[in-house]
């Protein structure tokens, strides 16, 4: 049993969520409809902030801090570090986004800038912990943390998939890549 296995599948919904993000950030530099970027920022909002971002500084982080690994320097406060980087990255692309106007289509630049800098932060963030986190928990906690962490990812999981908030953002998620298709990823939706 992965004890991180929820932590990784949040991940891949993240990458296809970015996927559809680059496609609308396309469509809206060639001249489309700015509409839908407010509703990408309220879906990683949530995801950072409420559903994904608490695993594991709640969950993970402390399993590791109980058992002796460093969390105020080396990797755990990197990272502990670009959770707050992508709060700030969001608030940045909300104020971007109020400033865009219709009667001035280059208004809309800042805002595109600032996702897709949220969105390759957001990447490499994942592939750190998944290259350097994950793997550090997994070799180095002990069984008894690692079911502990298993139990309490699962039982979090299962009450927040529950919460009406969860099932706007599955809906979310399977709208943009109806509306948005990333040809690289299979579909959410399937
Ligand atoms: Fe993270
Ligand atoms: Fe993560």
């Amino acid at each position: 049993m992965d004890p991180l296995v929820i932590l990784r599948e949040e991940h891949e919904l993240v990458r296809r969520v970015l996927d559809n993000l680059d496609q609308c950030l396309l469509r809206v530099e060639r001249g489309g409809s700015r509409r839908d970027l407010s509703r990408f920022v309220r879906w990683l909002r949530v995801f950072v902030e409420s559903w994904h971002g608490p695993k594991e500084e709640e969950i993970l982080f402390q399993a590791m801090l109980q058992e002796g690994f460093d969390t105020s320097s080396g990797p755990i406060s990197v990272i502990r570090c670009e959770h707050s980087e992508m709060a700030t990255g969001l608030d940045m692309a909300v104020s971007a986004i109020a400033e865009a106007r219709d009667d001035d289509p280059s208004s809309v630049h800042p805002a595109l800038v600032a996702l897709r800098s949220l969105g390759y932060l957001m990447r490499y963030h994942m592939e750190m912990e998944e290259s350097v986190i994950f793997p550090m928990a997994d070799a180095e906690l002990s069984p008894e943390g690692k079911r502990q962490v298993w139990e309490r990812m699962y039982a979090e999981t299962r009450q927040s998939n529950q919460s009406p908030v969860a099932g706007a953002m599955q809906a979310l998620a399977q709208e943009f890549q109806v509306l948005y298709p990333s040809a690289s990823r299979r579909s959410y939706a399937a």
